[in-house]
């Protein structure tokens, strides 16, 4: 079955764009001639269309239709196979996307950290202080490789509550996230190896491919239902998939969440061609509305889902604690963890224990939850009031992100200088992916104190644009 009743019309445009029978600037069918076509409703059409310029594929003119934007150089399934050197650009993209050049500085829509006045300053530092009181000298001798035990029974019991089984002893602690990921690959791959990841990625997660020697498969994430499953398929059955990297909860940068029957037939997948899934859930607590969702992990049956997670983005990520869930592969992650740093910090780990045995943590991540909403709500309120009809964007239902596509006809040069002048920073798209499907959208992040300058900047750079 389809996931989405368009891709009966959309596989045919795409098809026909990658064999080059439609070349750049060639008219499209109208939304009438495909309606009749293949019986769909005009928001079926529509939302096909919408996809196809979404991919960069498809521009749309005012009132004259859809023309082809783009070519596509190969087939597929390879067009998104690379392993292309990345050093270059590297030091560039760890600026735009992460670091701040002074400490005191604010940071801008396009670094993915809790803002310093979201981070509980006070009780995490209190913490700290109990912390070094109560344990003194034993907090600067080695503690176990693994992490403490009482840290990865408190993770377990954690994610018990929200359904996911994960046992103790098959927790690594980590330095963070990205090195839980570093661990779960070096684990299960090796250099050459080819794994599959969403389109668009966080570049933190494609550098660590990169600097692991593997080669990626892009599978697109489309707006509004997220990873393409029938696309994930359609790899695993093409290429030898070692791995299938995930972030089924908010995913950076588009901020979708993937329902449970879509994580299931994920998992389905995996078992039908038995590729191990390294599932990132680093955003799963913050959810804006309803229950904390579900992981990958809950459908787990073979033991085929490596689950990581940090205090990251919950948190603070200066305190660098984070985890993977190795399950059958736990005796090869342990020794990886060992050979790139042994074991993590004592004291981060005691302030984390302290936090989780008590109700504070909980209590900090309802209000971060409800803080984040909000701003997540002003940031597209003020993108629909200031840019014009054509301009796209996801609608996050929780995380830190969220995508923009500006109009295909956009000076994207001009944007970025707008931007520039105005002071306020997006991530450029191009930074998702190792192909330049992305070079017309950005990432905004809501998680950075949302100012009204930043506001006003907005519609002063939409006005611009115009
Ligand atoms: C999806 C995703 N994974 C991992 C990371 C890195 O997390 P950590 O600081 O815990 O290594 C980030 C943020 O930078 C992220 O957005």
């Amino acid at each position: 079955m389809k996931q989405y009743k368009y891709s009966v019309f959309t596989d045919k445009i795409e098809e026909g764009i990658r064999k080059g029978l439609l070349k750049p600037g060639d008219k499209l069918p109208s939304v009438r001639a495909i309606k009749a076509e293949y019986t769909l409703s005009t928001s079926s059409v529509q939302s096909g269309y919408d996809y196809l310029v979404f991919r960069g594929l498809v521009q749309s003119l005012p009132r004259a239709g859809y023309i082809v934007a783009a070519s596509i150089d190969s087939e597929v399934s390879s067009t998104a196979l690379n392993a292309i050197p990345r050093d270059s650009v590297f030091r560039e993209k760890v600026l735009l996307t992460s670091n701040r050049l002074e400490h005191s500085e604010q940071a801008s829509l396009n670094v993915a950290t809790p803002a310093d006045v979201f981070i509980p300053q006070k009780l995490v530092l209190k913490t700290m202080q109990e912390v070094i009181r109560e344990k003194g000298a034993s907090l600067l001798r080695y503690y176990p490789n693994n992490g403490s035990n009482e840290l990865r029974d408190l993770i377990a019991s954690r994610a018990a509550l929200y359904g996911t089984t994960i046992q103790a002893d098959e927790l690594v602690i980590t330095d963070g996230a990205l090195q839980a990921l570093y661990i779960a690959l070096a684990s299960i791959t090796s250099p050459g190896d080819i794994v599959a990841v969403e389109s668009p990625c966080v570049f933190s997660i494609l550098e660590v491919f990169a600097s692991l020697g593997l080669r990626t498969v892009e599978v697109p994430v489309r707006y509004p239902n997220g990873l393409d499953i029938e696309y994930l398929a359609k790899v695993c059955a093409d290429y030898t998939i070692k791995a299938i990297v995930v972030t089924p909860n908010f995913h950076n940068p588009t901020g979708l969440l993937l329902t449970d029957e879509q994580k299931q037939r994920i998992y389905n997948i995996a078992v039908e061609y038995n590729v191990p899934i390294i599932e990132n859930d680093i955003y799963g607590d913050l959810y804006f509305e309803g229950n904390r969702p579900s992981n990958i992990r809950s459908f787990d049956t073979k033991g085929l889902v490596l689950t990581y997670s940090s205090f990251s983005k919950t948190l603070a990520p200066g305190l660098r604690l984070g985890w993977l869930a190795a399950g059958k592969n736990f005796s090869k992650a342990e020794r990886v963890k060992f050979s790139i740093g042994r074991s993590v910090s004592p004291i981060n780990q005691e302030v984390m224990i302290k936090l989780l045995n008590s109700s504070s943590y909980d209590k900090h991540l309802r209000v971060f939850r409800s803080k984040l909403e909000f701003q997540c709500i002003r940031l597209i309120e003020q993108f629909k009031v200031s840019f014009s009809e054509e301009f796209k964007l996801t609608y996050p239902k929780g995380g830190y992100s969220l995508w923009c596509q500006l109009p295909i006809s956009t000076d994207v040069d001009l944007f970025y200088k707008s931007c520039e002048k105005e002071g306020v920073y997006f991530t450029p798209g191009d930074t998702f992916s190792f192909t330049d499907a992305y070079d017309s959208c950005f990432r905004a992040v809501f998680s950075q104190q949302l100012t009204d300058e930043h506001l006003n900047a907005i519609q002063r750079i939409g006005k611009v644009l115009r």
